[in-house]
This record gives structure tokens, C-alpha cells and sequence, in this order.
């Protein structure tokens, strides 16, 4: 097998568990490599740290799956890990038939996606190490959900990065274009192959649950960035009077539209446009909403983008402080890793500044325990949410 060995001084954050090698971070390979092929990783003068991947065309070479020498790679590793990952949920109580039973590196199998949306599951490879392991992985999936089918989902950015060859398109048995998932006492449709990300944002099901906690009957919300109505559904439910919608995915507002007729519910006003320039309008107008949920896509997709998403955060949040009526609540979320809640807390205070409100932060809400983080590997929380009242 493959032996690389890495500079001094990696090797402690390499033995604290952080999976990921940077190329330039390798100090030698016992001969070429070759892209997905596997790799012994080792200290600079040759101890063992870890079996992992190699793709040596991208900036992260080398992901490690396993940090135990009596533990290679397997295919029976493979399943392990995935009956590893489905126990965990299985003792989360997740109510709801929709979770992610993986969750890349989150559940030490990196480079995977596997989303379960009740009989059918999605699964996403997202590197090229982990595409050489696709029969075992579906024959694991198989083995342990028995469902009616499984869909595989083509990561179009993974794929120009990692060079994996696009596969999109039912792999077993059949799946249906719309599944019908429930999460709590709301049914939300998914379109697999047409939905953003695998379908739907189950990262959300803990704030979309939090958010009935702060409306009342009677009030006025607001979800920007709402997709298929994942938190206006959910206001809707808890009695408000006015839910405004807002989202530029057309195929999402229509997903949306029917959601609310699935659930018995009426009213949403569901509205195509740009949230920066509607939130503005609804600013001029002097509209204002006891509850406002900001959930936008991810701005920075590298710390290069940060300086720019940072200024679009603050847009965001100057202009959900003018429309959150006094006393009213407003929520702001960040899904990219590299926008930390030091960063979203940091953008709030500017803003509150630049339009003299008072802000008292009321809970910070993050992605739900079926996309587990890990402590040594920051880049595995990604979604923060950062929730006031507005004084
Ligand atoms: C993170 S998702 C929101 C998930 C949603 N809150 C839920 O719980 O299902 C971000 C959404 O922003 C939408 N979007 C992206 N850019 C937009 C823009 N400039 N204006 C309005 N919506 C936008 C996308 O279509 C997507 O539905």
C-alpha cells in the first residue's frame, strides 16, 4: 500500500483526530500516487498515524478514516461505520422519518452523504476516494435499511473539484420523483432529484421546531430564504395570521405552496424574489413582523469569500432589525463553516448599531444531531443560528 509521510510538526493534529492532510503538508510518498488509491499515513520518521484516501489533485489530499493501526480500510470497515451511524440515530429520537444516517466526516466516513427520506435513501459522494467504495456503501444500505430504493445524487461542486464522473439517477430499486416525509406533526414533500441539496434542509428540523416556541397566535412572521416553507409552515401551524414567504427558487415556492395544502393550512403568502431587495421594500413600506427568520444559502463557500458575505450578512441583518417590530424576535443563520457565530454575532452587533436597537440574544440553535459535529475537526459544524428579541 501507499505510504506517505507527513511534515514535522503535523502529526499532533493528525493524533488529536483531525482527519484531513493538505498536500503541501506531505513531506514524502513512497512512490507516484494515484487518485482515490489508498494510503498509510505516517509521522515524518515513520510512525503510524492513520489509514486514509489520497487525491492528489486537490488541496486536501489525504482524509483519513481510520487512527487505529489494528483498523484498515475494508469494505467491512465501510459497513461498520454505517451500522455505527444508523445505531446513533436510532438513539436520537428524531421525530420524523426523514434524518441523515451519514454524515461524511462527522461519522469518520468522509467524503459520504446519506440522507433517508422515510422508505428511500439519497446518497451523495462527495470525493473521489469515496466513490471507490460505491458497491459496498449501496450493499451496506441495503443490507441495513431495506428500502424501496435509493437515489444517487450528483455533487455538481465536489465533482469539478475532485474529478468524480457525475452519476445521478435512481441505483436500487425504484424511487418515486415526490416523497411525502413528516417531521413532528408537519408532512413536507421532497422532490429528490429536482430539490436542492439531497431534497430538503433536515439540518434545520431542531430550529424549525424551536421557532413554535416564540410565535403566537395572532402574529405577523417573516421567513426569508424560506425554500419549501420549512419554518413558515411552522409559524402557520402555531396560529400566526400573517406568514410571508420569501424565496427566488420557483420549483422550492411551488413545493412550498403545496406543503401548506398537505398540512390542511391556508393563508402564506408565498412571494418569488430576491430577499435583499424584498426585505428593503418591505423596510420603505414600514412593514413589521413579530418573528423574522433570516436563512440564507451559504455565502462563503472559502475564506476568500468571507469579506463579501460578511458585508451581505450585514444587509441581511440591518434590514431584519427595521422589520422586527419592538419586543419581536429575529433569527439569523449562517450553513457555511468558514461564517462562524463569532462572525454572526459580531455582524448583529454593527447592525444594531447602524439602526440604535437593543438586541438580547434569546437562544443559538445549531445543525440538528443527525449531522454530528466533531470537537477536534471545527469544519464539521457548519450551521449556526443566532436568535434575538429585538428590545
Ligand atoms: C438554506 S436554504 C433555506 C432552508 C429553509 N429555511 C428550510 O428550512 O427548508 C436557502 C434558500 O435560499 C434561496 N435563495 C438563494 N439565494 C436567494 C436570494 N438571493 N433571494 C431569495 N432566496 C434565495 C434558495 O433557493 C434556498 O431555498
Amino acid at each position: 500500500m501507499l505510504q506517505i509521510r507527513v511534515k514535522p510538526g503535523i502529526e499532533d493534529r493528525i493524533r488529536g483526530f483531525f482527519p484531513w492532510i493538505y498536500r503541501p503538508e506531505i513531506a514524502s510518498y513512497s512512490r507516484k500516487p494515484k487518485k482515490g488509491e489508498l494510503v498509510v499515513v505516517r509521522d515524518f520518521g515513520g510512525k503510524f498515524l492513520g489509514y486514509g484516501y489520497i487525491n492528489p489533485d486537490v488541496s486536501i489530499a489525504v482524509r483519513i478514516l481510520s487512527f487505529d493501526k489494528k483498523e484498515p480500510i475494508t469494505p467491512s470497515l465501510i459497513k461498520k461505520r454505517i451500522l455505527e451511524a444508523y445505531n446513533y440515530r436510532k438513539r436520537l429520537y428524531i421525530n420524523s422519518n426523514a434524518f441523515r444516517l451519514v454524515h461524511s466526516e462527522g461519522d469518520l466516513l468522509p467524503g459520504l452523504i446519506v440522507d433517508v427520506y422515510g422508505e428511500y435513501a439519497v446518497v451523495e459522494f462527495t470525493t473521489y476516494g469515496m466513490t471507490r467504495f460505491r458497491d459496498v456503501v449501496l450493499e451496506a444500505l441495503v443490507e441495513i435499511l431495506k428500502p424501496k430504493g435509493i437515489y444517487e445524487k450528483a455533487n455538481l461542486t465536489a465533482q469539478k473539484v475532485e474529478g468524480i464522473d457525475a452519476r445521478e439517477g435512481v441505483v436500487y430499486g425504484e424511487v418515486p420523483e415526490e416523497v411525502v416525509i413528516w417531521e413532528h406533526d408537519l408532512k413536507y414533500l421532497i422532490n429528490i432529484p429536482e430539490g436542492q441539496k439531497t431534497g430538503f434542509f433536515l439540518d434545520q428540523r431542531n430550529s424549525r421546531r424551536f421557532v413554535r416556541s416564540l410565535v403566537e397566535p395572532g402574529d405577523r412572521c417573516l421567513d426569508v430564504f424560506c425554500h419549501t416553507g420549512g419554518f413558515a409552515l411552522n409559524m402557520k401551524k402555531m396560529g400566526a395570521e400573517r406568514v410571508v414567504a420569501v424565496d427566488l427558487s420557483e420549483l422550492a415556492l411551488e413545493v412550498g405552496k403545496r406543503n401548506e395544502e398537505l398540512n390542511g393550512l391556508s393563508g402564506i403568502e408565498w412571494v418569488q424574489a430576491n430577499a435583499f431587495d424584498y426585505l428593503r421594500e418591505l423596510d420603505t413600506k414600514g412593514e413589521k413582523f413579530d418573528v423574522v427568520v433570516i436563512d440564507p444559502p451559504s455565502f462563503a463557500k472559502n475564506k476568500h469569500a468571507v469579506p463579501n458575505a460578511l458585508r451581505g450578512y450585514k444587509e441581511l441583518c440591518v434590514r431584519g432589525l427595521k422589520v422586527t417590530k419592538s419586543g419581536g424576535y429575529l433569527a439569523v443563520f449562517s450553513c457555511s463553516f468558514h461564517i462562524t457565530e463569532q462572525h454572526l454575532l459580531e455582524v448583529l452587533t454593527e447592525a444594531s448599531y447602524d439602526v440604535r436597537r437593543q438586541v438580547r440574544v434569546v437562544a443559538k440553535t445549531f445543525q440538528d444531531k443527525d449531522h454530528p459535529w466533531i470537537l477536534q475537526m471545527p469544519n464539521t459544524l457548519y450551521l449556526k443560528g443566532v436568535w434575538v428579541e429585538v428590545v
